[in-house]
Formats: structure tokens, C-alpha cells, sequence
């Protein structure tokens, strides 16, 4: 089946598991280039709406192949040895005797699985990850399908584990809608979703995307805080067929290359995901009207809304870095990029070309370069100063 036929209807899948084939292939081949052991965690495996009998778009079939490549290309390239350990963990029954089965035809991997809730899991799962050894190192995927069942103080174990990345499914959509609902027993829900009830004065009176905005950046501060990461960053994924975000991926890492991959995989995504959206949208135009379009999905796709986002989050980040310059005066290209890129749909393409901007306004000058070098680089001591009075 191609990706098109396994994810029509359900694009925004199509996009999270996109995200996570994109960045686990580059983590994988980079981690296992320093570690023996790749530990993958999967808190809510399904399957889950899954057309391929071969379970080719499960989130855990996809993380499993990217390790096994990794693995392979490292032993062929550089002989190295990396062991691969996942655990998949399912509350459904039914699904879980799927993924067993799954799990019990794998003999080059070693495989966990439970039938259970995550909230009855954290034990078992910090186990098996500290039976990796000292040489392992554990990426955890979160992705439930509410609100409810990885509350702050249950992953925070999961959070806390060094080395340790965490990438979570934050169902903003679903989320913000009820985010002001009088009921008591919803608000407690949401309390413990956040870890603190500070949520509900941040998104108080907000507009729709201020407040999705606003509990994106504080459940990512609150993540980041328990679990003592140095950097955060999330995705967007819209609903395939409206102009409004379905849910956004979170990725928190103490380690700045991790940003760099994860928002390499997110760029990419954007293309996938405008595309897939196009089709949709096209599919349901068709299907209302009983009457086939003239052009192409691509060329009658109205990208407004993407295109609006992407001007609201590059506005947000060239502002980030334009605060630091004139407060700093000088400043490390490499905090000017952490800045650039704290928020989505802002790339290091942008960066250059503000600082291009900048220079050719005479506000700004790169110090520290090669003499041959052109733009600047992370990593070595490239400094941006500030000239405006
Ligand atoms: C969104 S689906 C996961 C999809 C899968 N990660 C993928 O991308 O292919 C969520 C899954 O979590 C399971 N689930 C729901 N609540 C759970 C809980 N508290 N603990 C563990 N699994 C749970 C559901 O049965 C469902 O299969």
C-alpha cells in the first residue's frame, strides 16, 4: 500500500509518523555512533487505525525499522556492534495481542511488551530501560490519544531519565477547547496534565491560537523543569481538511543536536503535510460537489493558513533574537540559532537570512569567522554584534 492509501482520511498521522521516521533516523545512526545500546520506549503502541497488515504505519513498526538501519549502516560503515531494546506498552487488549504477536516475530531486536495503563507501567519501564546498562541510551515516545493517562507526576520517572529524550503528543486542538469548562473534575484533570494549575492564568482571555500558544510553552516549561532539559521545541500538525492545529509533537533533549535533527524533520514535514492537505481538501471538495476538479490538488490548494502561521512563528523568533542582540550587544551565534529555533516553523535558513538583513542595514556585524567563511557556523565562536545606537 502506498502512503497515500494508508493514511487517507488521517493525514495528520501520516505527518506525526513522518516526524518520527525523520528524526529517529538521523538519532538513531547519531546516538548509536556513541552508544551500544538503543533503548526505544513506546507509552501507547496501539496499533491503532491501522491499515498495513504489516503494521508499516504503527509508530512502533516505524521506530523499529529506523533502529535496525541505523544498526545495519553502522556496522557496515564502522563495525560497530549496537544493540537494539524496545518497550511497547498497550492498554487495549485486543491491540496488544497484535502487537505481541508483532513483537514475538522479532528475533534481532530484544522486545518488551505490556498489557497495561501507562499510570500502572512506570516501574516496569524504568526498569527494563535501566537493564539497557550504563551504555544505553533510551528515547521515550508519548502519544495518547486525550488528555488524560500521562499526567505530569506520573511521566515525570520517564522525564527524569538521563540520558533521555522524550518526544509527546500535546492534543492541542482537543485541549484548548476545553480549557475553560466550568466542571471542577475537568480543571483537576488539566492540573495534573500541567503538573500546576499556573496554566489557567496564562491562556485567561486569550484569542484561539494565543492560547493554544500558551499551553504549548507552558506544558514544554513545565516538561523541561521536571525532567531537567536544556532545550524544547515542538511541530505543528494541523487537521488535514481545516484551518486549525490538531495537535502539536513536543521533543525535549539536553543536547542541541537533537534540535538541529529534530528541526530538520520538522521542516520536511511542513512540505508532507501541505501536500497531504492539499489532497484532502481536494477529496472533500469533490466529494460535496459529486464533480472531479480541473487542476491538480497542488495547484488549487489554498496554503493561507500555513502561510499565516509561518509569518506569526518567524515574527515571534526573529524578535527572540532581535531582544538578545540589542540587550546583549553581543552575541554567540550559536544562542542566537537556540533562539531562532525555540519556536516552530522557524529554521536556520531564516536566521541567516535576518542576519543577512541586518548586516546589509549596517546594524550588524559577524565576528570571529575564517577569512574564506561566508555565513556563520555553530560551534565556533562566531559572534553577532549589535552596531545600532
Ligand atoms: C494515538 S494511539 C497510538 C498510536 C501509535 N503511537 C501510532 O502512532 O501508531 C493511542 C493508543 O494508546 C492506547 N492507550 C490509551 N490510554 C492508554 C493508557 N493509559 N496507557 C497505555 N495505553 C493507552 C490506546 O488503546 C491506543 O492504542
Amino acid at each position: 500500500m502506498s502512503n497515500g492509501e494508508l493514511y487517507m482520511g488521517r493525514e495528520q498521522t501520516l505527518v506525526k509518523h513522518f516526524i518520527l521516521q525523520k528524526y529517529l533516523e538521523r538519532f538513531a545512526y547519531i546516538v548509536g555512533s556513541h552508544w551500544e545500546v538503543l533503548t526505544y520506549v513506546d507509552c501507547f503502541s496501539g496499533p491503532w487505525n491501522v491499515r498495513s497488515e504489516k503494521f508499516e504505519d504503527s509508530s512502533f513498526a516505524i521506530a523499529l525499522k529506523e533502529l535496525r538501519n541505523a544498526r545495519d549502516a553502522l556496522k557496515k560503515q564502522s563495525s560497530r556492534d549496537v544493540r537494539l531494546r524496545c518497550f511497547f506498552l498497550e492498554k487495549n487488549q485486543a491491540a496488544h495481542a497484535k502487537l505481541k504477536e508483532f513483537a514475538d516475530g522479532v528475533t534481532d531486536a530484544k522486545i518488551e511488551t505490556r498489557n497495561a495503563t501507562l499510570e500502572e507501567s512506570i516501574p516496569e519501564i524504568t526498569d527494563f530501560v535501566r537493564r539497557g546498562g550504563a551504555k544505553s541510551f533510551p528515547f521515550v515516545f508519548i502519544d495518547p490519544t486525550g488528555w488524560t493517562g500521562f499526567e505530569m507526576e506520573t511521566i515525570a520517572p520517564l522525564l527524569h531519565l538521563s540520558p533521555g529524550e522524550v518526544l509527546i503528543n500535546f492534543m492541542t486542538g482537543h485541549i484548548r477547547r476545553f480549557l475553560d469548562s466550568p466542571q471542577e473534575e475537568t480543571q483537576e484533570s488539566f492540573r495534573r496534565l500541567f503538573g500546576s494549575g499556573a496554566f489557567r492564568a496564562k491562556v485567561q482571555g486569550l484569542g484561539r491560537l494565543e492560547r493554544e500558544d500558551a499551553a504549548v510553552d507552558e506544558y514544554t516549561r513545565n516538561a523541561k523543569s521536571v525532567g531537567g532539559f536544556n532545550f524544547g521545541c515542538n511541530a505543528i500538525v494541523l487537521h488535514p481538511e481545516m484551518d486549525r492545529t490538531h495537535f502539536n509533537l513536543i521533543y525535549l533533549t539536553r543536547n542541541l543536536k537533537g534540535i538541529e535533527v529534530f528541526k530538520n524533520a520538522e521542516k520536511k514535514a511542513m512540505e508532507v503535510q501541505e501536500t497531504a492537505r492539499a489532497e484532502a481538501q481536494q477529496r472533500k471538495r469533490v466529494a460535496r460537489k459529486g464533480q472531479a476538479e480541473l487542476f491538480g490538488s497542488k495547484e488549487l490548494h489554498d496554503s493561507t493558513h500555513y502561510e499565516s502561521l509561518r509569518e506569526r512563528y518567524l515574527a515571534k523568533a526573529r524578535s527572540l533574537v532581535l531582544q538578545a542582540l540589542e540587550s546583549k550587544r553581543r552575541l554567540l551565534y550559536d544562542d542566537a540559532w537556540i533562539l531562532a529555533l525555540s519556536e516552530p516553523l522557524s529554521w536556520e535558513s531564516d536566521l541567516k537570512q535576518w542576519i543577512e538583513e541586518w548586516k546589509s542595514e549596517g546594524h550588524l556585524e559577524v565576528v570571529g569567522m575564517q577569512p574564506r567563511q561566508r555565513v556563520p557556523h555553530r560551534g565556533e565562536d562566531n559572534y553577532l554584534n549589535w552596531k545600532r545606537a
